[in-house]
């Protein structure tokens, strides 16, 4: 029997849901996130795309017409304006995010938001604070958190399935060929390995271990003083350990791998998985052999919607649907606790923004 994907999706989510209105998306922004996020929410159900706004009309309504957006904006005023619009999505450079989502909040709008949600912790506390003044959700686009494949690997390690873990590496980069004014490396706009990619794997670390109890960290800056490069090393409850890279500069595996007492967990593309596998193993005859046993593939509950942004689309929709103003897979409290690690390694690698 073969099953066609998002209308498993669409079924499964709709049945968990109360019937309500499709939920109305405007997407501020049309880089090149804004695309990926826009191909899964129209393959997520309850959610659609009502308005696009940029800086430039000719490429909001470019934008419009790829995704059948209802509405193109030529500012991102009169984007947060448009009444069919419900959750505004902030696709800008991190450097941006505060000014985007106080535009987004005083217009009365929910706000989902890009990753890191600001460049520092105290950005994004004022971000928080807003955020409930104005008695609004808010969420970080950390979609790794409401994917399916972690989650159910996080259940299942927390229970205690797969062992004690010991030690976790994760890696994440790619090369970054871009011109100096691109948001990548320029260090206005908040570029940083640390804030882009780095993120990543310190939070499957949070996710898989618990908060981290110390982090150090060592990194390799370009002449215009961004982290290209930077590995960290970790202390977790109970003593598990954590090594984590990100790299503007190699090809990273994007893999992750947990040693626990009872044998090794690894999963690729650890941000949005789609199987993590779990190899026992036990002492073989001699004192060095070990001999693997039967392994286990976790896999989520629920279906991955599209790349995995529709599994962060949905969640927003089930927030507002119970009128939360903030989601417990990624709560604001796990947001900032990351944020204030990516400033501590920050100032221990001698990076600082302009400002
Ligand atoms: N969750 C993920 O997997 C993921 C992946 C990549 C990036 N991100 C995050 O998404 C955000 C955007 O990344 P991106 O790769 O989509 O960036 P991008 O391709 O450079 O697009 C950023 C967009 O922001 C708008 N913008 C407004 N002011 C700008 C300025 N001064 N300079 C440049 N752009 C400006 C532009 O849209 P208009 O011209 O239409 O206004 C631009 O196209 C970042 O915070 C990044 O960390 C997340």
């Amino acid at each position: 029997m073969s099953f066609d994907l998002p209308q498993l999706a669409r079924a499964i989510v709709t049945a968990s849901l109360p019937s309500m209105e499709s939920i109305g998306w405007g997407i501020l922004a049309t880089g090149k996130i804004a695309h990926a996020f826009a191909r899964d929410l129209a393959l997520t159900p309850g959610a659609h795309l009502a308005a696009v706004g940029s800086r430039r009309l000719s490429s909001a309504q470019a934008f419009a017409e790829e995704y059948g957006a209802a509405a193109a904006h030529g500012s991102y005023e009169d984007l947060v304006a448009d009444p069919a619009v419900d959750v505004v999505y902030i696709a800008t450079p991190h450097a941006l995010h505060l000014d985007n989502a106080r535009l987004a909040f005083e217009a009365g709008k929910h706000v989902l938001c890009e990753k890191p949600l600001t460049l520092a912790t105290a950005d994004a506390e004022e971000m928080v604070r807003l955020a409930g003044v104005h008695d609004r959700f808010l969420m970080e686009a950390m979609w790794t958190a409401c994917h399916p494949v972690v989650r159910a690997l996080r259940e299942r390690l927390r229970a205690g399935e797969f062992g004690t873990p010991r030690h976790l590496h994760a890696e994440l980069g790619f090369r970054v060929d871009a011109p100096p004014e691109d948001r990548m490396l320029n260090p206005e706009l908040g570029a940083s390995a640390l804030l882009d990619m780095g993120i990543y794997p310190l939070t499957i670390a949070h996710l898989l271990l618990g908060p981290a109890q110390q982090l150090t960290a060592a990194g390799d800056l370009s002449d215009r003083g961004i982290d290209l490069d930077i590995a960290v090393v970790g202390r977790y409850a109970g003593g598990a350990l954590a090594t984590m890279t990100a790299s503007m500069t190699s090809y990273s595996s994007r893999a992750c791998e947990i040693a626990t007492d009872q044998g090794r967990i690894r999963f690729d593309d650890f941000h949005h998985p789609t199987e993590a596998v779990f190899t026992p193993h036990a002492p073989g005859p001699g004192s060095w052999v070990v001999e693997p046993g039967e392994p286990v593939v976790v896999v989520g509950e629920e279906p991955i919607i599209g790349q995995g942004y529709g599994n962060e689309i949905a969640e927003v929709g089930r927030c507002l649907r119970e009128s939360l103003r903030e989601s417990p897979l990624v709560p604001h409290d796990q947001t900032l606790t990351l944020l204030r690690q990516m400033d501590e390694l920050r100032a221990q690698v001698g990076v600082t923004f302009p400002g």
